[in-house]
C-alpha cells in the first residue's frame, strides 16, 4: 500500500439541510446551503489554489490565492470565504485569475528560502504545490529585498521544530491551536511585514503553553512547523490506518512509514473518535516500540532469585505448559488463572479468557479494569442494562450543560477535552465536581459556571444532594420517568432522596461544598437543556464507586437526560481497550457480552463452540487470587500486558501473593515491576506489530493494523495460542479476524461485527446486530436495554478511611497529559521531558503550617506506608487535600494507598487516603537505590519497600 492521501476540501462541509445549486466552470452541483465556493468546487474535483484554507479550520481569507470570478458580482472574491448561492455561476480559471494568483505567489516566494530540493517537506509542501498550480516561473521582485531568511529556528520541542524563515504567516497554526486544540498558545506578533508566529513573547515552544498536540504542525502548509522525525528519516512512502494504543478516546492515525520504520503518526480525519486531532502521546510518543529496553527473547528461571536465562519460544512455551499442568495436578484445577490486559486487542483478551475457561478449566480470569472502571460496569448494568457509556463523542456537540465529575479530561482524555472545550466556547454551560481545580475550571475562553470542590470520598453525598434539589424543587422530567422508568422504584427512590439527610444543607459540612452552590448546580443541570454527564476514575476508585455510578444514572434518568444525542452518562475510560477487555469476558463471573457464567443457556452455547465442559462457578478476582496464593491454594498465574505490582493497590499484598506462587508468567514489552516476581517472561508485541481491534469509551470497535513485523517474533494472540496448544487445546486461528468471527458468533452485541464490516464502515459502536447493522451511536433510545430504567437507592456511607490527628490530610491521585499510567511507555519517550518526577500538590496554607516550601522534599505517610516526593504548592488544591500522579515507579504511590475497595466490585479506593506530610531531607535511601537498580535487585527493593 502507498501513502494514504486525504483530500483537503479547504473548508468544512456545510451542515444545512437545504441544498443550493451552483455551476462551477460549466459543471453543476448541489451542496448544502452555507458551503463555500471552494468546497463546492473541490467536491466537483476542481482544485482552486489555496494556502490559508484547510478543511479542519474555519475559513479565514488571508492569502488571496483562491480568488474566483462570480457572474454578476464585482471583483474577485476569495472562494474559501464566499458561500454558495442558488444559481451562482463561478469561474475558477482564466487569464485574469492566473495573473492575480501568480502575483500573490511571487510575494510569498520572494521571501522564502528556495531550498526545495533539500527541504524536509519536499514533495509534501502546499507552497510548492501552489507555486506549480499557478504556473509561477519567475519572481519579478528578486530575492534581495528585506526578508526573514535569517530568522532563528526554535528546536526546543522534542518532536517538532519551528523554522520562521519558511513561514508565510497564513495563521493556520494559530487557528489550529485555537479552534481544534483550544489551547490558544500561539499568536501572530507584529503587523505587516513584521508579522510573525509566536508561542509567547520571548518564549520557546517548549516553555510556552503549548501542549504538543501537533495540530499546528499538521495544519502548517510549509516546512515551518515540521516533525523532527521527518527531518531525520525523510518523507514516508507508505501508510496504514490504525488506532492509538494509549487512552480510551481511541484516536485513529495514519502510521506513515519508510520500510518498517515509523516516520510519523498523523491523525486521520476520517477517525470517528478524533476527527483528525491528536494529543502528544498518540501523535509523538510511539518511540517506546523500538526502545532498547524491550525484551524480545523469552526467558525462564526456576526461582525468582535466579538470574534470567534466555530460551527459545519452544522451550518457554513447553516449560510454562508443563508447570501449569504440574501445579494443577498437585493443587487442583482451580490453582491457576490468568489476567487479561486492557492494553491488548479484543482478540487477544478473548483468547486469554478462553484459555482460562476452556484450557485451565476454571473461571479464574480477571482484568486490570478491576482497578479502574469495574464500578461502571456494575452501576450502569443494574440501572440501564448495559455496562457501557450511552453516547458517542459527537454527542457533546449537542450538549447544553456538561457535568464533569471525577475526571480531568484535558490531561486524561485530551482529544475529547478539546471537543468539549469547543462546545463550551460555543456557549454550553459547565459544572465541575472535583476536589482539585482542574484545568477545565478555567482555561482560555472556558470557565466553569460552577465548581464544586468536594472532599474526596463524598461523591455519593454530593450527587444525592443534587438529586434532592431536583426532586424537591419539582425539576424531575416526569413524562420521561413515567414512560421510561420503573415507577415503583422511582417512588421509593424519590422518597429516599427527599429525606433531609440528603439536602445540600445537610451534606454541606461533610462534603465541604456550600449548599447554595449545590442547589445552583442542580438547577442548571436539570433545566439547562441537554445535560450530559462525563465521569472518570474520581468516581469509580472509591469504596462507594458503584454507588456513585448508580447515583449518576439516577440523576440522568430523573432529568430525562438519556436516550438522545447531547445527553447521557459517559464514563471516560482510561486505557485504550478497557471497554473491550470488559466486553470480551475478562471478569471471573462473566462471558463476553456480560453474561453470567452460571447462566446455563449461555454456557451451553460456549461449550458447543469450544467443545469442552465449562464451569458455572465464578472464578477468583485478582485480590482473591493473591490471597489464595498466600494461603497456598493458588500457585500459577498468566499475566498478559499488566503490571499489577505497580498499578494495583497495597503493594505488600501483591508482592506477598506473587512471591508465594510457583509459576508466574509475565507477557510484556519490558521487564516491568511484576516481572521481578516472574518465573517465565514472554516478550510482548506493540500495537504496531499486530492486527486486531480496540474498543474505545464510546463502545466504538476500531481496527488496529500491523505495520511492522513483531520484534519478538509473535503477536500476543499468537503467544496465547501457542500456550493453549501446548496445554492440549486445539487453537488454530490463522488471523485475528477469525477470532473476531468467533466473538461475533458467541456474543449477541457483536453479532454483526467482522473485519469486513469494520473495513467498510471504518468503525462500529456495539451493539451491532440485525436491528442495528451499522452499530449504535446512542444507547437506550426509546427504551432502556433493561426494559424500564431502574432507580436504585444510594445511601451515602462514609469510607472507613478517615482523617484524624495522625493523618489529617486526604491524598487523591490522577494523571497528567504527557504521561500514561505507570509510565512504562511514555517514560521511554521524550515525553519524560515534561514530567521527570511525580510531585505532591499541596494547598499553600497546608504547606505553610508544616514549614514546606515549593520544591521541598516531603515525607508522605499513611497508615499503609510512606514515601518521599517533592512538593508543589498550588491553590488548585482544596485545603486539607493533597494530590499526586503515579507515573514513576520510585514514587511508590501504591505503597501509600490502603486496601479499601468498592463494596460491589473490589475496585480499589485509590482516590481517598488519609495522610500526613512533613519536611524531609530528600528521597528515601530506598528511592535513591531503586533508581539505579535492575532485575533481581529491584525485586528485593520492591518487596522490601512494601514491608
Ligand atoms: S502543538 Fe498544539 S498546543 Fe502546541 S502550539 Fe501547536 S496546536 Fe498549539
Ligand atoms: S507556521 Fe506554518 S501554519 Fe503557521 S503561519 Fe507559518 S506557514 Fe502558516
Ligand atoms: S487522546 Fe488518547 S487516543 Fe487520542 S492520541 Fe491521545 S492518547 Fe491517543
Ligand atoms: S485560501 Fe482562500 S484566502 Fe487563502
Amino acid at each position: 500500500m502507498g501513502l494514504i492521501h486525504e483530500i483537503d476540501y479547504g473548508t468544512k462541509p456545510g451542515t444545512a439541510t437545504r441544498l443550493v445549486h451552483v455551476n462551477i466552470d460549466g459543471q453543476s452541483i448541489a451542496v448544502p446551503e452555507g458551503t463555500s465556493v471552494m468546497r463546492a468546487a473541490m467536491e466537483l474535483g476542481t482544485q482552486i489554489p489555496k494556502l490559508c484554507a484547510t478543511d479542519m479550520l474555519d475559513s479565514f481569507g488571508s492569502c488571496r490565492l483562491c480568488l474566483v470570478e462570480i457572474e454578476g458580482r464585482a471583483g474577485t472574491p476569495a472562494s474559501c470565504t464566499t458561500p454558495v448561492a442558488e444559481g451562482m455561476v463561478v469561474h475558477t480559471q482564466n487569464a485574469k485569475l492566473a495573473k492575480l494568483r501568480r502575483g500573490v505567489m511571487e510575494l510569498y516566494i520572494s521571501d522564502h528560502p528556495l531550498d526545495c530540493l533539500t527541504c524536509s517537506a519536499n514533495g509534501d509542501c502546499e507552497l510548492q504545490d501552489a507555486a506549480g498550480a499557478v504556473g509561477l516561473r519567475e519572481v519579478r521582485y528578486g530575492y534581495d529585498g528585506e526578508n526573514h531568511l535569517d530568522s532563528v529556528k526554535d528546536v526546543s520541542n522534542p518532536y517538532f521544530q519551528f523554522d520562521p524563515a519558511k513561514c508565510i504567516v497564513c495563521s493556520r497554526c494559530v487557528r489550529a491551536c485555537e479552534e481544534v486544540q483550544g489551547t490558544f498558545a500561539l499568536t501572530i506578533e507584529g503587523s505587516g511585514f513584521n508579522s510573525k508566529v509566536s508561542p509567547g513573547i520571548g518564549e520557546s515552544f517548549f516553555d510556552s503553553e503549548c501542549v504538543s498536540c501537533g495540530a499546528c504542525v499538521q495544519a502548517c502548509p510549509t516546512a515551518t512547523l515540521m516533525e523532527k522525525s521527518v527531518i531525520e528519516i525523510g518523507q514516508p512512502e507508505h501508510s496504514q490506518v490504525t488506532t492509538c494504543a494509549y487512552c480510551g478516546v481511541g484516536c485513529t492515525f495514519k502510521a506513515e512509514m519508510r520500510g518498517e520504520e515509523v516516520v510519523r503518526m498523523v491523525p486521520y480525519k476520517d477517525g470517528k473518535a478524533n476527527h483528525g486531532h491528536s494529543c502528544v502521546k498518540g501523535r509523538f510518543a510511539w518511540g517506546y516500540a523500538t526502545h532498547k529496553d524491550r525484551i524480545t527473547k523469552p526467558m525462564i528461571r526456576a526461582k525468582i532469585t535466579d538470574p534470567w536465562r534466555e530460551v527459545s519460544w519452544d522451550e518457554a512455551i513447553a516449560h510454562t505448559a508443563a508447570e501449569f499442568k504440574r501445579i494443577q495436578a498437585k493443587y487442583g484445577t482451580d490453582s491457576i488463572g490468568g489476567i487479561t490486559s486492557s492494553r491488548c486487542t479484543n482478540e487477544e483478551t478473548f483468547l486469554v479468557q478462553k484459555l482460562v475457561r476452556a484450557g485451565f478449566g476454571n473461571n479464574n480470569v480477571d482484568t486490570c479494569a478491576r482497578v479502574c472502571h469495574s464500578p461502571t460496569g456494575y452501576g450502569l448494568k443494574n440501572t440501564f442494562g448495559t455496562s457501557a457509556g450511552t453516547q458517542d463523542f459527537d454527542s457533546v456537540d449537542q450538549a447544553d450543560v456538561i457535568l464533569v465529575i471525577g475526571a480531568n479530561p484535558t490531561d486524561g482524555h485530551p482529544v475529547f477535552a478539546s471537543r468539549m472545550k469547543k462546545r463550551l466556547r460555543e456557549g454550553a454551560k459547565l459544572i465541575v465536581v472535583d476536589p482539585r481545580r482542574i484545568d477545565l475550571v478555567r482555561t482560555p475562553h472556558v470557565k466553569a459556571d460552577y465548581h464544586l470542590p468536594l472532599r474526596p470520598g463524598t461523591n455519593v453525598a454530593v450527587i444525592n444532594a443534587l438529586a434532592h434539589v431536583i426532586v424537591s424543587e419539582g425539576l424531575v422530567d416526569e413524562a420521561f420517568v413515567r414512560e421510561r422508568c420503573d415507577m415503583a422504584d422511582f417512588a421509593e427512590w424519590a422518597a429516599f432522596i427527599t429525606e433531609e439527610q440528603n439536602s445540600p444543607e445537610a451534606v454541606s459540612a461533610l462534603c465541604g461544598v456550600p449548599a447554595d452552590l449545590i442547589r445552583k448546580a442542580a438547577r442548571l443541570y436539570a433545566t439547562g437543556g441537554n445535560g450530559a454527564i462525563y465521569y472518570g476514575l474520581g468516581v469509580t476508585e472509591h469504596s462507594q464507586g458503584s454507588t456513585t455510578v448508580i447515583a449518576i444514572a439516577n440523576l440522568a434518568m430523573a432529568t430525562g437526560n438519556i436516550g438522545r444525542p447531547g445527553v447521557g452518562v459517559n464514563p471516560l475510560r482510561g486505557q485504550n481497550n478497557v471497554q473491550g477487555s470488559c466486553d470480551m469476558g475478562s471478569f471471573p463471573h462473566e462471558f463476553s457480552g456480560y453474561r453470567h457464567v452460571s447462566d446455563d443457556a449461555t454456557r451451553q452455547m460456549f461449550e458447543a463452540v469450544w467443545n469442552v465442559p465449562l464451569s458455572g462457578e465464578p472464578g477468583l478476582r485478582i485480590p482473591n487470587m493473591l490471597d489464595a496464593a498466600v494461603s497456598g491454594t493458588f500457585m500459577g498465574l498468566y499475566i498478559q500486558g499488566e503490571d499489577i505490582v505497580q498499578s494495583d493497590p497495597d503493594t505488600k499484598h501483591i508482592t506477598a501473593g506473587l512471591a508465594a506462587m510457583e509459576c508466574v508468567v509475565v507477557q510484556d514489552l519490558f521487564l516491568n515491576e511484576t516481572a521481578n516476581f516472574a518465573h517465565v517472561f514472554l516478550p510482548g508485541s506493540t500495537f504496531l506489530e499486530k492486527d486486531g481491534t480496540f474498543t474505545n469509551a464510546e463502545r466504538r470497535i476500531q481496527r488496529v493494523r500491523k505495520v511492522m513485523a513483531p520484534k519478538n517474533g509473535y503477536g500476543d494472540w499468537e503467544v496465547t495460542q501457542l500456550l493453549a496448544n501446548a496445554l492440549g487445546m486445539h487453537m488454530h486461528y490463522a488471523h485475528p479476524s477469525e477470532i473476531m468471527d468467533e466473538i461475533a458468533q458467541l456474543t449477541p452485541t457483536f453479532a454483526g461485527v467482522s473485519y469486513a464490516a469494520l473495513d467498510r464502515l471504518g468503525s462500529i459502536q456495539w451493539p451491532c446486530n440485525e436491528q442495528m447493522p451499522e452499530g449504535t451511536p446512542t444507547m437506550h433510545v426509546g427504551h432502556f436495554v433493561i426494559g424500564k430504567g431502574k432507580f436504585i437507592i444510594t445511601d451515602y456511607v462514609a469510607t472507613d478511611e478517615r482523617t484524624g490527628p495522625r493523618f489529617p490530610l486526604l491524598l487523591t491521585t490522577g494523571r497528567i497529559l504527557s504521561q500514561y499510567n505507570v509510565g512504562a511507555q511514555t517514560r521511554r519517550t521524550e515525553n519524560k521531558l515534561w514530567h521527570e518526577e511525580d510531585l505532591l500538590e499541596i494547598h499553600p496554607h497546608d504547606a505553610e503550617n508544616r514549614g514546606i516550601k515549593n520544591g521541598d522534599w516531603v515525607k508522605l505517610a499513611s497508615r499503609a506506608g510512606e514515601t518521599t516526593l517533592r512538593a508543589k504548592i498550588t491553590d488548585r488544591m482544596a485545603l486539607g487535600v493533597v494530590y499526586t500522579t503515579f507515573h514513576h515507579p520510585e514514587t511508590q504511590a501504591n505503597v501509600i494507598t490502603t486496601d479499601f475497595s468498592d463494596w460491589a466490585t473490589n475496585c480499589p479506593e485509590y482516590k481517598v487516603t488519609a495522610v500526613q506530610i512533613s519536611p524531609s531531607n530528600g528521597p528515601t535511601d530506598w528511592q535513591v537505590k531503586y533508581q539505579h537498580l535492575s532485575g533481581q535487585a529491584r525485586r528485593i527493593a520492591v518487596a522490601g519497600a512494601a514491608e
